[in-house]
């Protein structure tokens, strides 16, 4: 058996640089700060936020090109495992700034390059030969590959009793309840469109979710709501936690940090209502930090105690 219980997926990661400025005018050359380059992609942050949490993920992701290099040695200063796989597009960049006039925040993403065929066996391959116990399928997927891709995902995990975690939206996430996955974090935007509905409130959530589940399309979702905090549902079960009063700099990497704390939790075999506590204070410690910097230990124990309050 493998030693390490998660293992995370990002075939489109990204190599985020961040940065301040003052004063958005076009056709002028705007003075950016000396940049920050974090490694970054939905399931690389995840395993970021397992490790801040002293827990241990192997991070599998695509890595092309020049920035895939730069990609590849900052997750190497991560304190994660991880397993590159190499492909032949260049890793796109995503660029976050800052207007230091309105404190206003900016961000620009690619979508990411084509994917070859052998690319995907390979990365398929990888995911299958590691055994995991919790698998987290999370972020966008790059353009050419098709919808059903995570599809593919969760029939591996099928075959080897891997719990599936997916963070994902659109058709790749419709194509994902077809199938099943034993837990899904939409956001209350992403959870109606899976309903075929233009929006849901506060009270039609529950509903909505156990839709879902009754069709076995999740065990358990996780519905965040931003500021408002997030919701867990199973067949049975329905908490809503309120999300702590932070001093928010930035919500970029809140939904991963978010789905970090929940795969911890879960892989500390923690009771399901502190598996969504541990969400929030996740979530909610990521946005009192800058750019796309995510969470400290620290702030994230602080609000889980008052979540659990
Ligand atoms: N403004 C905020 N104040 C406090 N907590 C927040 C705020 N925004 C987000 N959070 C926390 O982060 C969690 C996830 O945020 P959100 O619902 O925005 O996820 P998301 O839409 O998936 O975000 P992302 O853009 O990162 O994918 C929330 O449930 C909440 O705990
Ligand atoms: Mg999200």
């Amino acid at each position: 058996m493998n030693a390490i219980d998660i293992v995370t997926l990002t075939v489109n990661p990204a190599l985020d640089k961040s940065t301040h400025f003052k004063g958005l005018i076009s056709e002028q050359k705007i003075r950016c700060d000396e940049p920050r380059f974090d490694a970054g992609g939905g399931g690389i942050n995840v395993s970021k936020a397992i490790s801040r949490l002293g827990g241990t993920s192997l991070a599998v992701y695509t890595s092309g090109g020049a920035t895939g290099k730069i990609l590849e040695d900052l997750v190497v200063k991560e304190n994660i495992f991880s397993k590159a796989i190499p492909v032949q597009t260049w890793t796109r960049e995503s660029f976050v700034a800052v207007d230091d006039h309105t404190n206003l925040q900016y961000r620009f993403g690619f979508s990411g390059g084509r994917i070859e065929a052998s690319e995907v066996e390979a990365i398929l391959k990888t995911i299958e030969n590691q055994k995991a116990k919790y698998l987290v399928a999370s972020g966008s997927l790059n353009e050419g590959l098709s919808s059903d891709f995570y599809q593919k995902v969760a029939q591996i995990a099928k075959k080897n009793n891997s719990k599936l975690i997916v963070d994902t939206s659109g058709e790749a996430l419709s194509k994902i309840i077809e199938i099943g996955a034993y837990l899904i974090k939409p956001n209350v935007g992403e959870l109606a469109k899976l309903v075929g509905v233009d929006n849901l409130e506060m009270d039609e959530v529950n509903h909505a979710a156990k839709q879902i589940i009754a069709t076995g399309g999740a065990e358990i979702i996780v519905v965040s709501l931003g500021p408002q905090g997030a919701v867990l549902v199973t067949k049975d079960l329905y908490q809503y936690v309120p999300a702590p009063n932070v001093a928010k700099k930035s919500t970029v990497g809140a939904g991963d940090s978010m789905v970090g704390g929940i795969t911890w939790a879960l892989s500390e075999n923690k009771s399901l209502e502190d598996v969504i506590r541990w969400g929030v204070a996740c979530g909610s410690a990521a946005t009192m930090n800058e750019g796309t910097q995510l969470f400290k230990r620290e702030d994230a124990q602080r609000l889980f105690e008052w979540v659990s309050k």
